[in-house]
């Protein structure tokens, strides 16, 4: 069979991270809007049961179990995702970790943060352009952070920052060739990642909607749930005032550290 045989008469969405949180919202989210989707993260069991469960007979919702720091396995995802659908039309990179609790630089391999979270999105984004700049269409979506706009955690900044960057500027390099890239920007919201938090936070689900939304629209930057635009602004207009805030409300209470730094 060739490939434009094979091809999808749905949009395919491939989307990293979708075993817990943010991703597995989103992709019950997309499965509803009737998108075909390509689920990806380690835990195997997880990424089955929830295919599984959003798409019985097996055809439009495909879990590929994959560590995304490795190469030959994102190729493997790739060739995964052409071999059951003929193409990729859309790229959700929304995989990350940070630094679970306390202070960043105590963590045995802090680097990791990077390599998930902004290396893994790099790769990925070089697998899937050849395909899209020949279609002269295609989609590219990064799941930033609040964090990328008003600084946290030192290490879980500089991917958030970084991955921001890489968004808005691969963004304006691709103007006028038919492929869009946005960024979606969160606050805090519930998921395993942000499990040890003494916030109060949304479910992911406000994530997983703004998601669905710029796949129709695409955008520089959104940011979700809207009262962190106002952090946003705040640190880019009163730094000082921004530095009370984010240590008071968000590092102590997110890190749960004493906020004494040994
Ligand atoms: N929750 C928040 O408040 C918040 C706020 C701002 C931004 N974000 C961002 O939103 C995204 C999703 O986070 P979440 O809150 O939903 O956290 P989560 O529930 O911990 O989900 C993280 C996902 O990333 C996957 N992942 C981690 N390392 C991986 C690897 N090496 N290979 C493949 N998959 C990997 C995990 O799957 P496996 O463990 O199965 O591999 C999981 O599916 C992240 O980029 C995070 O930085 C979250």
């Amino acid at each position: 069979m060739t490939d434009s045989q094979r091809r999808s008469a749905r949009p395919v969405i491939l989307l990293t991270g979708a075993s817990s949180g943010i991703g597995e919202a989103t992709a019950r989210e997309l499965a509803q809007r009737n998108y075909a989707l390509v689920l990806a993260a380690r835990r195997a069991d997880r990424l089955h049961a929830l295919a599984r469960q959003l798409d019985p007979t097996g055809s439009r919702v495909l879990a590929v179990p994959t560590d995304l720091t490795v190469d030959g396995e994102r190729r493997a995802l790739l060739a995964r995702a052409h071999e059951h659908f003929g193409a990729v039309d859309v790229l959700i990179n929304n995989a990350g970790v940070t630094v679970e609790k306390g202070w960043w630089w105590d963590d045995p391999d802090p680097l990791r943060v990077l390599r998930v979270n902004l290396e893994t999105p790099v790769e990925m984004v070089r697998l899937v352009l050849p395909e899209m700049k020949a279609r002269r269409s295609g989609h590219i979506v990064n799941i930033g952070s609040v964090a990328g706009r008003a600084a946290t955690n030192g290490m879980y900044s500089a991917s958030k920052f970084g991955i921001r960057g890489f968004s808005l500027g691969l963004r304006r390099e691709l103007l006028g060739t038919g492929i869009s890239v946005s960024l979606v920007s969160p606050g805090f919201v519930k998921s395993e990642m942000t499990a040890g938090a003494s916030l109060p936070m949304p479910g992911p689900e406000v994530v997983a909607r703004a998601v669905a939304e710029v796949l129709l629209k695409p955008q520089r930057e959104v940011i979700v749930p809207a009262p962190y635009r106002v952090l946003a602004l705040l640190d880019s207009v009163a730094p000082a005032l921004a530095d009370v805030i984010v240590r008071r409300f968000i590092i102590q209470r997110r890190y749960r550290h004493d906020g004494h730094v040994r």
